[in-house]
């Protein structure tokens, strides 16, 4: 099977994202980057192109460029998938103009700037029927999939609660403004869209609650707090939320808590056992009947879920972590763009994912507008 050639836009020079995109892609041998439009302007687009190793002539000054000259060639040379890298604000025209011209597009979260926006690439991508790939590094851990197995099965009975928090520090002070990047746009609401830490990092929290528990959150009562001075957009957000199967939840996204990395941290709650995961351990995964001793479950153990176990790469003892997890995101995304039908038990984000993370999104943000009242989520 050919590899499926992939053209980058953003990810250049000083760019966060593109980078991991670009080593985990490669990882499996599934991908390879062929071009890109790796950044906002001409020169350094161009630039960071070439310092990557990309041919002069496949590495494009825009993005509009780039699906213009690559539909040209023949088909097969000319790349067949979009990753999208940029900060949030140019997501949906890069994403609506790679469909039409033919191209798959695997895009960073969160998705779009709106729900507005987010219906009208949902419709592009059923009228096109080609892949869209949702970023959404956690559902890449092996772990991750085991948890929703064991919810699936039916070994924690009825969810009752489940807290998932996604502390972060490095927003503690005033980051914008000055030469960080990530922060300036994070914390501008032209570029970042109407959530900070809820769009930012919430997204990934309220994905991963809905992914391991197999249900939906369907209603949510919401503060946005903005702790720095001068902030424009929340740097902390407390979220309540109902489940579709009658339990409740609290879900905690904040990047002001000096001392934290990427403390994701699910912990899931029901009639018979709990279980609880923790990104910076992602090998790890506690299971607690009621009455009895916690289990604890390892990334490339043998009594892992089939489905499960041919998502670790290593064996046991040999860490696999977040390149890994977004490795087995474009792998999954490759299988779908050669036409392998996925397997059911796998969950792969997609554009339903991001409808409803974008729903999410608005619903907390209404929540917060309103004086934290509760707020349906429909989609
Ligand atoms: N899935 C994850 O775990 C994860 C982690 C970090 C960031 N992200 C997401 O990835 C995206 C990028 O974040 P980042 O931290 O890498 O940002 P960044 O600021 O480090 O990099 C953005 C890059 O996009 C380029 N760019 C901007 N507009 C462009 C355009 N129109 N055409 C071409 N290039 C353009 C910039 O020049 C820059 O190179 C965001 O949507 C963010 O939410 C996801």
């Amino acid at each position: 099977m050919g590899k499926i050639r992939i053209g980058m836009v953003g990810g250049g020079e000083g760019a966060f994202i593109g980078a991991v995109h670009r080593t985990a892609l490669a990882i499996d041998g599934r991908c390879e980057l062929v071009c890109g439009a790796l950044s906002s302007t001409a020169d350094k687009a161009k630039r960071s192109g070439l310092a990557i190793g990309l041919a002069d002539d496949r590495s494009y000054s825009d993005y509009r460029s780039m699906l213009t000259a690559e539909a040209a060639l023949p088909e097969e040379i000319r790349m067949q998938a979009v990753a999208i890298v940029t900060p949030n604000h140019a997501h949906f025209d890069v994403a609506m103009a790679a469909l039409d011209a033919g191209f798959h597009v695997f895009c960073e979260k969160p998705m779009v700037m709106d729900m507005t926006q987010a219906q009208a690439l949902a419709s592009k991508v059923r009228e096109t029927g080609l892949v869209f790939g949702l970023a959404h590094t956690y559902a890449g851990y092996p772990l991750v999939h085991q948890a929703r197995s064991l919810v699936a099965a039916g070994r924690l009975g009825a969810i009752r609660k489940i807290i998932v928090e996604y502390p972060q520090g490095w927003l503690a002070r005033m980051e914008e403004g000055g030469d960080n990047k990530q922060a300036d746009w994070r914390t501008d609401p032209a570029r970042a869209g109407g959530g900070g830490a809820i769009g930012d990092i919430g997204t990934h929290a309220h994905q991963l609650a809905e992914m391991i528990s197999g249900e939906a959150v369907t209603e949510v009562r919401a503060e946005l707090t903005r702790f720095v001075d001068g902030r424009r957009l929340d740097d902390d957000a407390e979220v309540a939320f109902r489940l579709s199967g009658g339990g409740k939840g609290h879900l905690l996204a904040t990047q002001i808590a000096i001392g934290e990395e990427n403390g994701l941290r699910i912990r899931v709650h029901g009639e018979k056992a709990s279980l609880r995961w923790l990104q910076e351990e992602p090998n790890s995964l506690w299971f607690q009947p009621i009455d009895q001793p916690a289990q604890l479950w390892r990334a490339a153990a043998p009594y892992l879920d089939d489905h499960v176990a041919a998502l670790c790469r290593t064996p046991m003892g040999h860490p696999e972590g977040y390149l890994e997890a977004f490795a087995t995101l474009y792998l999954l995304f490759a299988d779908r763009v050669a036409g392998k039908a996925g397997n059911d038990k796998i969950l792969f984000p997609d554009i339903d994912t991001g409808l409803r993370g974008m729903a999410f999104l608005e619903a907390v943000i209404a929540s917060d507008h309103d004086g934290g009242i509760w707020r349906k989520i429909n989609v």
